[in-house]
């Protein structure tokens, strides 16, 4: 059985007060029935880790070189420094906004990998391309990029989130079926890269406009394992609503 995995993705939100406060009210709610953490910005890891017992801290984002002339990022090391174990990678606002490719997710996610930090990797179809029908080549493609170069024993140990660019803060969520659909051509793909047993073990999660009201629905399909969260994770009230709907 795979644990549920649930993270909350602040993006550019949240000061270190603001952080810290977020999570001592969070912190004494979880419960074993999932994994539950928050994706937080750079400056508010090393406290929010501090403030954490049991949710993941994950950083947004990791540079892709260990270190070097790249003004601006965060390495690995830097990350694992102030107690971070975890950290999304090649989220779509990365891709859309930053110019993340396939490439450089694969860079972060070996190099992240190879160093013991845990990647939540991000991969999903804009409007344009679930328009046209290509859902399934695009995760297939980013899939298969983004964990080339990795070991079965590894993959297993890691989580893909699935996230329609077209669902992400446009209140348009995926219906369960599409998502669900979408899940298990992802796990199909680790399966024939990895073969079925590291397939079996990935978890996968579902991202887009998932909010309380509908994060169960979601849970209840064989191939979802998750969620990324990134409105609905802002506020204690919905964040915790969440939690709670995933304890019955
Ligand atoms: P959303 O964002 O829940 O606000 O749609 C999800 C994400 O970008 O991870």
């Amino acid at each position: 059985m795979r644990k549920p995995i649930i993270i909350g993705n602040w993006k550019l939100n949240k000061t270190i007060a603001e952080a810290v406060s977020f999570i001592t009210a969070i912190e004494p709610l979880v419960h074993n029935k999932a994994d539950f953490g928050v994706a937080a910005p750079y400056l508010a890891l090393e406290k929010s880790v501090k403030a954490a017992k049991h949710l993941i801290i994950a950083s947004e984002n990791v540079a892709f070189a260990e270190s070097g002339a790249y003004t601006g990022e965060v390495s690995v090391a830097m990350l694992q420094e102030i107690g971070v174990k975890w950290t999304l990678i090649g989220h779509s606002e990365r891709r859309q906004y930053f110019g993340e490719s396939d490439e450089t997710v694969n860079k972060k996610v070996l190099l992240s990998v190879k160093n013991g930090l845990t990647p939540i990797v991000c991969v999903g179809e804009t409007l344009a391309q679930f328009e046209a029908g290509d859902t399934e080549k695009i995760v297939r493609t980013q899939t298969a990029a983004a964990l080339n170069g990795l070991s079965g024993e590894d993959v297993a140990k890691l989580v893909v989130a699935y996230e329609p660019v077209w669902a992400i803060g446009t209140g348009k969520n995926a219906t369960k079926e599409i998502a669900q659909s979408t899940c298990a051509i992802i796990r199909h793909e680790v399966e024939i890269h990895f073969g079925k047993a590291t397939a079996e073990a990935l978890r996968i999660q579902y991202g887009g406009s998932v909010k309380p009201e509908n994060i169960k629905e979601y849970l209840s399909e064989k191939d979802i394992d998750g969620a990324l969260i990134g409105g609905a994770s802002l506020k204690v009230d919905s964040f915790t609503a969440i939690i709670d709907a995933l304890k019955a």
